[in-house]
């Protein structure tokens, strides 16, 4: 649980979360009161008329004109304020400021892709500077994902063939979860990143580093962080065992039966081939559902998870 959050809530960390809560709060209220009088008046006027005896009836009730306008006008003078208040609440939500940076963001089975204006990449992690409003192109390479953040109170659905967009503006710096909240198949539940609020100091450090990621590292190192970093482990594991995909354990120099009955050894043009175009061979037992990495990864990034299989044996 979230020590700085609510009860309900994890704690607010963007522009809009106090509105969103306060708006949520009152519903709430309002329904627990209504919920006390529907009830408690239930079983009061149960009490109240019930069968005293073998020959006492209740007198015969008619309609009372001033309780009929009051349960009437109440509720609709509420509705409204409810009305107005989530409207604007909505329409704030919807339209970025003309201050917003621009991110596209990319879901596909089960992992996001994030593409920053200047050039800059990052698979499962979103990073962005405090206090600056941001505003998200999104866009799916496949099926339905939904993008959402409990600590910003934002969430939109990312669609194939057509762009949606959220945006927000984060107060504080810090790590906050970010869910996949459409089912989108059998790795749904592992489509799980990171939003990374950084000062403007460290963003803008970040984005200066980030065009040359393992640059100090050595090639079979660079490749265990892309592993991660790239989601690999989400159908790949490093163990042995077979999840959506084959295990990476072993696969370097290993001989794959494919489902059309060939053979093929895993040397560096076959990983090199299986991740740009995945369904040019698919080994025997698996389905054709790999993504291409085709844009995602760069050459001697490739180059590295090359390395990376080779160590693991
Ligand atoms: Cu993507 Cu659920």
């Amino acid at each position: 649980m979230d020590p700085n959050g609510s009860l309900i809530f994890p704690s607010q960390v963007s522009t809009i979360a106090p509105e969103v809560d306060a708006l949520f709060d009152f519903i709430l209220y309002l329904s627990i009161i209504f919920f006390i009088l529907v009830v408690g008046g239930t079983f009061y006027f149960a009490w109240k008329y019930r069968k005293k005896g073998e020959d006492t009836f209740t007198k015969d009730l008619s309609h009372n004109n001033m309780l009929e306008v009051l349960w009437t006008v109440i509720p609709t003078i509420l509705v409204f304020i409810i009305f107005v208040w989530g409207f604007k609440s909505y329409m704030k939500m919807t339209i970025p400021p003309d201050t917003s940076m621009e991110i596209k963001v990319t879901g596909q089975k089960w992992f996001w892709t994030f593409n920053y204006a200047e050039g800059a990449t990052t698979t499962n992690e979103l990073v962005v500077p405090v206090n600056q409003p941001v505003k998200l192109l999104m866009s799916s390479n496949d099926v339905i994902h939904s993008f959402y953040v409990p600590n910003f109170r934002t969430k939109m659905d990312v669609l194939p063939n057509r762009y949606t967009q959220l945006w927000f503006e984060a107060t504080e710096t810090g790590e906050y979860n970010l869910f996949c909240t459409e089912y989108c198949g059998k790795g749904h539940s592992e489509m799980i990143g990171k939003v990374k609020v950084l000062t403007r100091a460290d963003y803008d450090a970040w984005l200066a580093g980030a065009g040359n990621a393992g640059a100090n590292m050595k090639p079979e190192e660079f490749g265990a962080k892309l592993y991660k970093d790239k989601a690999c482990f989400t159908c790949h594991s490093i163990d042995g065992s077979p999840l959506v995909g084959p295990s990476f354990k072993g696969l370097f120099g290993r001989t794959e039966k494919m489902t059309d009955g060939s053979e093929a050894t895993a040397d560096e043009n076959y990983i090199r081939e299986s991740i740009l175009e995945p369904q040019a061979k698919v080994v025997q037992g698996f389905q054709p559902i790999m993504p291409t990495y085709q844009g995602v990864l760069k050459d001697e990034e490739i180059d590295a998870l090359i390395a990376y299989f080779k160590t693991l044996k």
